[in-house]
């Protein structure tokens, strides 16, 4: 009846893509419809669009053949089952954007059909299942509906989708029973809750991570405040030591979901969210304080201007290591921070591409100050003399935490 298995919505971004990818990969008819058309392109010519693993070799084996791009929303009702992983941002004033989501529905829902399954799978506001089926209900839409979440980390969804548990959560036994069938292409592992349990699940699952990554940063700037070698501190209290061996190293916690769910949760506690609140502050103000703390070090005397006449090399400035993902980057608040600062900065990535970035080589020349901020592995190999500050935070080369 149906000549989809599946259609991804948003099925060029980072969630969608690998999902289609993963799905095809099982033998699924799989559509992937986005309003990229750039990315639609690229995928139909069976080429990523962005960096993950697994997925360039196996997008060429499937694109063109069970796995189709398009802008068509006509093939949206086309599919059995209809995956939504568009973004689910935050506005100016930190509020989730709830009418994006009823506008996204607006425009597709006259394209729906009798008997098909909508699967939410964008990390959505605690209640947003619910709304979207009293929603679709008021317009006779006569689908199914559950709340899937993705639960990945980018550059290891193939990995994950087959590796972790899914946790599929509905309105009634069938649509439960239908979700897990479609999941259990991937994964054997199965997790059933309530709608407003997986959106609590997921949203508590990334503030538990934001908020682990603030313990750490906090940690390390108070002693680092007093120059005392957090790292030393960090083997001591971790080697060995079975209670501790949750505490991530230092580092700048950034990226398109962690901040910004932790703000979906403020929300939803009527911003009376002490923890993520804190946890915010803390790590959107590690850059403020490597600036701080290099005016300080480089605190001029007579006519030297200080770091207002230093040059200052950024290397990193994709979120994490090792992706091609700029989005939410700590690196670029960073920058603000140093233009206003500093004399010169100069920025650099291996992955990320802008006009203005330099080679890492080409920094390390240029540059007084350099701040890793991105640990990309390449780095290690990166020559960085000894008369230029060096601030590492990731201890990426291991100048910290070492013997007595
Ligand atoms: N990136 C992650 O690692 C990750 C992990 C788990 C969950 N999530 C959640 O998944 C959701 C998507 O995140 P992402 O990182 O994949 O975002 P993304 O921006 O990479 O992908 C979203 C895609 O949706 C497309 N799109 C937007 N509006 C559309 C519309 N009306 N119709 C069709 N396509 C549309 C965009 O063009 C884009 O390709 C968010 O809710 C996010 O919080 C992300």
């Amino acid at each position: 009846m149906f000549k989809f298995d599946v259609c991804i919505i948003g099925g060029c971004g980072r969630v969608g893509l690998p999902l289609a990818i993963a799905f095809a990969g099982k033998g699924l008819q799989v559509a992937v419809y986005d309003l990229d058309k750039s990315r639609l392109q690229m995928v139909r010519s069976g080429v990523m669009p962005f960096a993950e693993k697994g997925c360039a070799r196996l997008l060429k084996k499937v694109a063109g053949k069970n796995l189709t791009a398009t802008d068509d929303p006509q093939d949206i009702g086309r599919a059995r089952f209809v995956v939504v992983t568009i973004g689910t941002p935050v506005e100016e004033h930190l509020n989730p954007r709830f009418a994006d989501m009823i506008s996204f529905f607006d425009d597709i829902h006259r394209y729906l059909v009798e008997g098909q399954h909508i699967i939410l799978r964008s990390t959505v506001y605690p209640g947003a299942t619910e709304n979207i089926r009293s929603y679709l209900k008021r317009k006779g839409a006569k689908v199914r509906l559950t709340f899937c979440p993705e639960r990945i980390a980018e550059g290891r969804a193939l990995e994950e989708l087959a590796g972790l548990p899914q946790i599929v959560s509905g309105f009634d036994k069938k649509s439960v029973e239908e979700v897990s069938r479609l999941f259990r292409r991937l994964t054997g592992d199965i997790i059933v809750t309530e709608p407003v349990e997986a959106e609590l699940a997921k949203l508590f699952t990334n503030n538990w991570r934001y908020i682990q990554f603030a313990v750490a940063n906090q940690f390390y700037m108070l002693a680092d405040r007093y120059n005392i070698d957090y790292y030393r501190i960090y083997h001591a209290m971790t080697y060995h030591y079975p209670r501790t061996q949750g505490l991530p190293r230092p580092g700048f916690a950034a990226g398109p979901c962690l901040f910004k769910d932790t703000m979906q949760l403020s929300a939803f506690s009527n911003n009376n969210y002490f923890l993520g609140h804190s946890a915010m502050l803390i790590n959107e103000g590690l850059p403020n304080y490597i600036v701080d703390k290099l005016k300080m070090q480089c605190r001029g005397e007579g006519d030297d201007p200080g770091l207002k006449g230093r040059a200052v090399g950024i290397l990193g400035m994709a979120f994490k290591a090792g992706s091609d993902d700029e989005r939410d980057s700590l690196s670029f608040k960073l920058k603000k921070i140093l233009e206003m600062s500093a004399g010169r900065v100069y920025c650099s990535d291996p992955y990320v591409k802008r006009d203005y970035f330099i080679s890492a080589e080409k920094l390390v020349q240029l540059s007084d100050i350099i701040i890793l901020a991105t640990p990309h592995k390449v780095y290690r190999k990166l020559a960085i003399p000894e008369d230029k500050i060096l601030v590492d935070i990731w201890n990426l080369y291991g100048k910290a935490g070492g013997e007595l």
